[in-house]
């Protein structure tokens, strides 16, 4: 069956390919990104597609920019993957990266940016027959996790598991499924050359979460292959 599919941070990385792999699904995607004049990966998509392929300007930060995308659009958005997302100071605690407005700034990127694009698409996800919010998380924002550094981008996404609960749980009522997922490590420019998977890789995999992301799944932590994750 043909979704729509809102995508943000969709004009690279694993956005890009999660938009590309929509669309030769036969799904209809809105694709979000900052900067549209200089996204030419997703006007070649638009050129394949055609209408099926809509792109649409924000900033995940601008809630008014996120909610006039939301109050153009007349028919049902069955998936919003709140994708778009920021690497912050890599160090350690001394890391001199981690300033006032660096921290603010991938803080309201990846915490704050899921829970505006969530809450700026509630209406026509309200209209889909199998309505679904899937936030792009990291396994660095569990609490299990091992490792030490990235301390503002493992908060970040620890907030967005947190605020993924939330939603899940306040949603729950109206029937939207709401999960977070760990992309695996992806070659892209913020998983660098050597990580594991493809961007393809991931987003394939990625889509066949959310095909079959249902109530049974929500509030839950999933990895790219359908493991579950601690949160
Ligand atoms: N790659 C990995 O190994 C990996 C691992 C775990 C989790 N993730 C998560 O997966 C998601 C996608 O990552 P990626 O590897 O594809 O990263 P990427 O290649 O660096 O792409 C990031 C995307 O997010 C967009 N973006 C950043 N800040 C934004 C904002 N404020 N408003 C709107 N769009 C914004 C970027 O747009 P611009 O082009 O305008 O900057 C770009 O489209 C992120 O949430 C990331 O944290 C990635």
């Amino acid at each position: 069956m043909a979704d729509t599919y809102l995508i943000t941070g969709a004009n690279r990385g694993i956005g890009l390919e999660m938009t590309r792999n929509a669309l030769a699904k036969g799904h209809r995607v809105i694709a979000v990104c900052r900067n549209p004049a200089a996204a030419a990966d997703l006007a070649a998509l638009q050129a394949a597609h055609g209408a099926s392929c809509h792109i649409a300007q924000a900033d995940v930060c601008d809630a008014a920019a996120l909610d006039a995308i939301a109050n153009a659009v007349d028919g049902a958005i069955d998936v919003v993957i709140c994708n778009a997302g920021a690497m912050s100071a890599r160090g350690g605690v001394a890391d001199t990266g981690n300033t006032a407005e660096a921290v603010g700034s991938v803080l309201m990127t990846n915490m704050v940016g899921p829970f505006f694009t969530a809450r700026a698409f509630l209406t026509p996800l309200s209209r889909s027959s199998q309505p679904r919010i899937a936030i792009i998380s990291s396994y660095m924002g569990s609490q299990q996790h091992t490792g030490s550094g990235a301390y503002f981008y493992r908060a970040s996404k620890a907030g967005a598991n947190n605020l993924m609960v939330t939603l899940a749980n306040e949603l729950r009522a109206q029937g939207v499924a709401v999960a977070a997922y760990h992309p695996g490590w992806v070659q892209t420019d913020m998983g660098g050359a050597s990580a594991d998977l493809t961007p393809q890789e991931s987003a394939t995999a990625l889509l066949a979460r959310f095909e079959a992301l249902d109530m049974a799944h929500t509030g839950c932590f999933i990895n790219y292959d359908g493991t579950p994750l601690p949160l």
